[in-house]
């Protein structure tokens, strides 16, 4: 992991106690509770823990609140969700014009690196903190927006009071978010846990899906599913490149939606249109205008916006509160990269 991604972690992350614990968060911290108390008695062999619910967090911690899915399906929150099994959690609502559709977009990238584990020993589930107007049915055509992988990832609505104690006991409660569901930026992050082991930790929207699918794939399976490609220092790359503000924001902000290869690689296609050359398809005026406020103009119906809000799946691009030298750095990136031959580009090649 680059120490950049490590520090948007750390930004990201909003946990009480976070304090110079970077990538792994156990359950206690994440949790609130405090560790290394002396008189805690040393935790069971983890032989022991299969997910029976007896664990420290187990049936005794997690609410079995009833939560119902895109297809209107029950499910028992720690019974049918969780027990036994590894999880990726986080909150979303339908609405949202702001940063929530870039964790899906996320994590979709992490679907297509577990592949059809996804469903068999991994879960994923994005659960509504906008219960009443997210419906089933609003769930079902957010995940097609997407294209997520159902049932694996499951999107779940149920009472406004128990996905509040959800999200309570999950350590991803915040005030500020439910009297404005606006401030979304502060539940960006998913949690990310084996429930049998205890072993939780905590997620970030600007995370490499990779590393993700490794913490989902593999850590928390205790390391069962070696890592297909050994990694030596001798493999390392004897120099790091120097990478520019406009990169990294392209990195952590849009890669996850968006390529720079004029759609030649059909497997990189992403979720929103290429960027290649759109400083020469688009006026800079309306390009500027739309990195700072998409879901203004949507709102205004300027007409390209709702042309490319059609053809895209009505999935709208989020309002990311990119200031004025983010879009100077991201449209000056975006046109540089545009400009390499394709075998020299930088991002979004795979
Ligand atoms: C969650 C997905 C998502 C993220 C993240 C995202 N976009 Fe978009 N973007 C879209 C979608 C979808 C569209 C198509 C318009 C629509 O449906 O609203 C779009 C459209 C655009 C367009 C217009 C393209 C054209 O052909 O005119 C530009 C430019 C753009 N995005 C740049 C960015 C940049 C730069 C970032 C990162 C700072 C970013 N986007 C992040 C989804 C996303």
């Amino acid at each position: 992991m680059n120490p950049l991604a490590i520090k948007n972690l750390v930004r990201s992350t909003r946990l009480p106690l976070i304090g110079g614990v970077l990538i792994t968060l156990v359950a206690a911290l994440a949790f609130g509770l405090t560790v290394g108390n002396a008189a805690t008695p040393a935790p069971k062999a983890p032989v022991a823990l299969k997910g029976t619910g007896d664990e420290a967090w187990g049936a005794n911690y997690f609410p079995n609140v009833e939560l119902t899915d895109q297809d209107g399906k029950q499910h028992r929150f720690f019974d049918d969700l969780i027990k036994g099994k590894v999880v990726s959690i986080n909150l979303i609502f339908t609405s949202c014009s702001s940063s929530c559709g870039l964790e899906t977009a996320r994590l979709m990238e992490v679907q297509t690196y577990l592949g059809d584990r996804l469903g068999k020993d991994v879960h994923f589930y994005s659960i509504s903190i906008d219960p009443l107007n997210d419906t089933p049915k609003e769930l079902k055509s957010y995940a097609a927006k997407f294209g997520a992988d159902l049932p694996g990832w499951r999107f779940l609505t149920g009472k406004p009071e128990d996905i509040t104690l959800i999200r309570q006991k999950l350590g991803m409660y915040d005030d500020a978010l439910t009297v404005d569901k606006n401030q979304s930026d502060h539940v960006l992050h998913t949690m990310l846990g084996n429930q049998a082991t205890g072993r939780w930790m905590k997620g970030s929207p600007y995370e490499n899906p990779e590393f993700t699918a490794n913490q989902l794939g593999s850590w928390l399976h205790n390391y069962k599913y070696a890592a297909p490609k050994e990694t030596s220092f001798e493999n390392a790359p004897t120099y790091v490149r120097n990478m520019s503000d406009g990169e990294k924001l392209f990195r952590h902000r849009c890669a996850s939606c968006h390529t720079i290869d004029g759609n030649r690689y059909a497997a990189a296609q992403r979720i929103g249109p290429d960027l290649e050359h759109v400083g020469k398809r688009r006026q800079s005026q309306w390009l500027e205008r739309w990195l700072k406020e998409p879901d203004r103009m949507l709102a205004e119906k300027d007409p390209t916006a709702v042309a490319m809000f059609n053809q895209y799946r009505k999935l709208a691009m989020p309002n990311l509160r990119l200031d004025a030298k983010d879009i100077t750095d991201l449209l000056e990136f975006i046109a540089e990269e545009s400009a390499l031959p394709l075998d020299a580009r930088r991002v979004a090649v795979q």
